[in-house]
C-alpha cells in the first residue's frame, strides 16, 4: 500500500469556506488523505480563499509565496507538493491566479469541490482549472466524514443550507462569486443534521450567504421556509441548540420571527447584518430596507424573544457616505444596542457597481472606522457587564486557556471560561457570569437550583 498522503488545508473568509474546507478533505478521505495541521509536509496544500475585501484577496497571494518556497524545499528532497486554490477567490480571478502564482497547480471554485479527485489526477499532468457552474448537486456528491472526524471537530457544527445571494447589494462579490441562491433538500439537511447528532455533535449553525431566504423541498415536497426546517431538526435526537447565520433584514418572515418565540432550541442571539443606518447609503447599496424598516423587524423579533441578542456588520466609508451618514450609523448601534459587531471599511471589488462610484476620503473613513469601533466596543462591554451575576446556560465546547479551565458557550454565544472537568466537553450546565476578560466572560458552574428560568430583557434595549 502507497503512504497515506497529507493534506493541509487553510480557510479564509466566512464560516461556509469553513464547512467546505471540511467536506473537500471528507471527500478526499477516500483517495488517502489525511489531514496535518501545518503545510511542511503536506503533499497537497488547498488554500480555501476569500474574495470579500481587497487585503483579504491579497493575503492569497503573499501565503501562495510561502508555499513557492516550500514547494522548492520539498522538490529537492525529491518530493512533490501540489498546490490547490479554492473559494471565491477562486471563483473570481479563475485562471489570472495561475499566472500570476505559477506555484499553483489547481484552481477550484465552490460549485466544483466535488470534481476535486479528478482535478488532482488532471493537475498530474499540467494545471486543472475548474470554475463552472455545474449541474449536479455538489452536496449529493461530497463524501460525508466519518464518525470519528466529526467528533474530532467538536460539538458544534455547520451545516450549508443555502448557497448563493439574489440580493446584488452593490458593495458585494458574493452573487458572483456564490452564484445564484440554491436551497438543499430538507431531507437531505435532516439526514446530515442526524449523522452529526449520532457522532456528538449538539449545536447546529445553519449556515447560508442569505440563510433565511431559505426555501428548499420538504418531503412533502412543498417549499419548506427556514423556520419550518428548524422546527424539523429541533426534534432531531442529540441536538439541543440551533443557530442560523446569516440573515438578510429583508427574508425576516413572521414564522421566522415566531420560531424565537416557539423553538426553545432555538438560541437567542442573531446576526442581522444594517451595514449602515442612513437611508440614502441604503439605497445606494441596494440593501431594499430603510432604517425603520430594519429597527421595526428588531421590534418584531423582540416582542418574540425580549432577551434576543442582535450582532450586525456595518460597512463605512461607502460611495457618497457623509458625516451626516455616518452619524445616522453611531445612532443606530444605540438605538438597537448590538450584543456585538463587525465593521469593515469599505473595499472596492472588481465587477461591482459601487466601485465605480465616487469614493470616500481614506483618511476620513479611517477616522469613522475607529469611532465606530469604540461606540461598538462599548455596547458589547455593555451586553456582557449586564450578564455579570446570572446564571446561563453555557456549552461546554474544549479545554481553556488554562489547566483545569474548559470553554463554552452562553446562549448569546459569549464565551466563558469555567473550572470544571473536561468530562463536560458536549454538556449544557448553569454557569454564573463572575467577571470579565477582554474577549470572554468568567463564570463558575452553578447548582442546577440556582438556574435562571425567564428571560430578561437585553441589556441596551
Ligand atoms: N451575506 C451576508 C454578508 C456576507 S459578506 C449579508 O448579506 O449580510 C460579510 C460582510 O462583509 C458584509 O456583511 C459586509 O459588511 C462586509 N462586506 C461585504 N463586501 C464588502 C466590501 N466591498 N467592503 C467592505 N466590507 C464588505
Ligand atoms: Fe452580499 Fe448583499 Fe448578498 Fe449579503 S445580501 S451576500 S452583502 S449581496
Ligand atoms: Fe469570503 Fe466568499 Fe465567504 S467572498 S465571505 S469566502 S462567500
Amino acid at each position: 500500500m502507497t503512504r497515506p498522503r497529507k493534506l493541509y488545508v487553510k480557510s479564509y473568509g466566512c464560516q461556509m469556506n469553513v464547512y467546505d474546507s471540511h467536506r473537500m478533505a471528507d471527500t478526499l478521505a477516500p483517495e488517502g488523505f489525511v489531514e496535518t495541521a501545518q503545510p511542511d509536509d503536506a503533499d497537497l496544500v488547498i488554500l480555501n480563499t476569500c474574495h470579500i475585501r481587497e487585503r483579504a484577496a491579497e493575503k492569497v497571494y503573499s501565503e501562495l509565496g510561502r508555499m513557492r518556497v516550500l514547494k522548492q524545499q520539498a522538490a529537492q528532497e525529491g518530493r512533490r507538493v501540489t498546490v490547490a486554490v479554492a473559494g471565491c477567490v477562486a471563483q473570481a480571478e479563475g485562471e489570472e491566479i495561475v499566472r500570476r502564482a505559477p506555484v499553483v497547480d489547481v484552481v477550484v471554485g465552490p460549485q466544483s469541490y466535488h470534481r476535486l479527485p479528478e482535478l488532482l489526477r488532471r493537475a498530474e499532468t499540467g494545471k486543472a482549472i475548474d470554475t463552472a457552474f455545474p449541474v449536479e448537486d455538489k452536496f449529493e456528491r461530497l463524501a460525508q466524514p466519518s464518525r470519528g472526524k466529526i467528533a474530532s471537530r467538536g460539538v458544534t457544527s455547520f451545516l450549508t443550507v443555502q448557497e448563493g445571494c439574489d440580493k446584488f447589494c452593490t458593495f458585494c462579490v458574493v452573487p458572483y462569486t456564490r452564484g445564484a441562491e440554491v436551497s438543499r433538500p430538507a431531507a437531505r439537511i435532516v439526514d446530515e443534521a442526524q449523522r452529526l447528532a449520532d457522532a456528538g455533535v449538539r449545536e447546529i449553525v445553519l449556515i447560508g450567504q442569505n440563510v433565511n431566504a431559505y426555501h428548499g423541498e420538504g418531503p412533502d415536497g412543498r417549499a419548506w421556509s427556514l423556520a419550518r426546517l428548524m422546527h424539523r431538526l429541533a426534534e432531531v435526537p442529540g441536538i439541543a441548540r440551533l443557530r442560523y447565520t446569516t440573515s438578510h433584514p429583508l427574508d425576516m418572515g413572521e414564522d421566522l420571527i415566531a420560531a424565537h418565540r416557539d423553538l426553545p432550541a432555538l438560541m437567542p442571539q442573531l446576526h442581522l447584518p444594517v451595514q449602515s443606518g442612513s437611508d440614502r447609503i441604503l439605497a445606494a447599496m441596494n440593501r431594499r430596507h430603510t432604517r425603520a424598516q430594519y429597527l421595526s423587524a428588531v421590534e418584531r423579533l423582540r416582542a418574540a424573544r425580549p432577551d434576543l441578542a442582535f450582532s450586525s456588520d456595518f460597512i463605512v466609508g461607502f460611495p457618497g457616505e457623509t458625516d451626516g451618514d455616518f452619524r445616522d450609523t453611531l445612532r443606530i448601534v444605540e438605538d438597537v444596542g448590538f450584543a456585538s459587531a463587525y465593521s469593515f471599511r469599505y473595499s472596492p471589488r472588481p465587477g461591482t457597481p459601487a466601485a465605480g462610484m465616487e469614493q470616500v476620503d481614506a483618511g476620513a473613513a479611517a477616522a469613522r472606522l475607529q469611532e465606530l469601533q469604540a461606540a461598538i466596543d462599548e455596547c458589547m462591554d455593555r451586553f456582557n457587564a449586564a450578564c455579570v451575576g446570572r446564571t446561563l446556560d453555557v456549552l461546554f465546547e474544549k479545554a481553556g486557556r488554562r489547566p483545569g479551565q474548559i470553554v463554552g458557550k452562553t446562549p448569546y454565544l459569549q464565551t466563558v471560561q469555567a473550572m470544571a472537568p473536561p468530562s463536560l466537553f458536549g454538556k449544557i450546565r448553569p454557569v454564573t457570569v463572575t467577571g470579565l476578560g477582554s474577549f470572554t466572560l468568567f463564570g463558575s458552574l452553578a447548582e442546577p437550583p440556582q438556574r435562571e428560568t425567564a428571560p430578561l430583557a437585553a441589556a441596551g434595549a
